[in-house]
């Protein structure tokens, strides 16, 4: 399958539906705090989406090739859970980082948006973890427009990732989305500048890296979704849906509590 651009009311459905996933982040902020359990968070999320927003939550019953369906609304990813934890009895409790996945779908178009929470206060390490896998985002996001190439972000993103002793997950990446929730291209978060696929107006994808505290090497959970690290060490993500524009790109995922792009952005190691 090809990259799929899109035309001008596609990109203007796809702001809708980025804004409506990320205004999901907004409004489950405030519940996020210990002692709730992460299936409270995915059933508030989804009585948001469902009621309010009158999206449909991307993730309840999707099931790619080799997986069962997965079976809640939202992921909910607990300190050494990489991605695609499944809400459940958990409770959190001070200390604990998590990241919230939100895919809705409004219109026939996605918007894929993860963001992490700090419950009570973590500990200065897992702080370090999650700020700077938001700057890797951010890195990653400032290297698209026309003619760079997708390796030139996963290059980027590994650098400053590695550039402070943390490992980038191989395994899982950023995708093409649209009417689809995974398109291409594989948007990797590791790579060699110049490589892979030119990026070219109209093209619309996530750039989700997921950074390990301790080695990148992780495994799969018997529940056949939720992905941890092998060495159990920490694992923060930040997710946002890009478009490539004519001069650069424009991040669609955006709402009134969307975190702001750290200003100045590292510079790149
Ligand atoms: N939202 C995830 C992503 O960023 C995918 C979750 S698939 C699910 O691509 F089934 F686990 F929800
Ligand atoms: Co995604
Ligand atoms: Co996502």
């Amino acid at each position: 399958m090809p990259i799929i651009l899109k035309s001008a009311s596609e990109i203007a459905a796809m702001r809708v539906a980025g804004r409506l996933a990320s205004e999901v982040l907004d409004y489950i902020t405030p519940f996020v705090r210990a002692g709730v359990t992460t299936g409270e968070i995915d059933r508030l999320c989804h009585e948001y989406m469902v009621e309010v927003q009158k999206t449909v939550p991307a993730p309840l019953n999707y099931a790619p090739p080799g997986y069962r369906p997965y079976p809640r609304s939202i992921c909910t990813s607990v300190n050494h859970q990489v991605c695609h934890g499944i809400p459940g009895e958990r409770v959190l409790k001070s200390g604990d980082i998590m990241n919230i996945d939100i895919t809705v779908i409004k219109d026939g178009f996605h918007g894929d948006t993860s963001r992490m929470f700090m419950i009570g206060e973590p500990s200065v390490a897992a702080r370090r973890l999650c700020q700077v896998t938001f700057e890797c985002m951010w890195i990653g996001i400032d290297q698209v427009r026309p003619g760079a190439t997708i390796g030139d972000i996963g290059h980027a993103i590994q650098r400053h990732a590695e550039a402070h002793g943390y490992s980038v997950v191989r395994e899982f990446c950023g995708h093409g989305i649209g009417r689809r929730f995974h398109e291409e291209p594989q948007v990797l978060h590791y790579g060699q500048p110049g490589v892979g696929e030119r990026l070219a107006p109209g093209m619309i994808f996530t750039i989700e890296p997921m950074i390990n505290a301790g080695k990148r090497e992780v495994r799969e959970m018997a529940d056949g979704w939720t992905i941890v690290t092998k060495d159990h060490s920490l694992s923060a993500q930040w997710e946002h849906t890009v478009l490539v524009t004519d001069s650069g790109h424009e991040v669609l995922t955006v709402s009134a509590g969307t975190p702001a792009r750290p200003e100045p952005l590292p510079a790149v190691a």
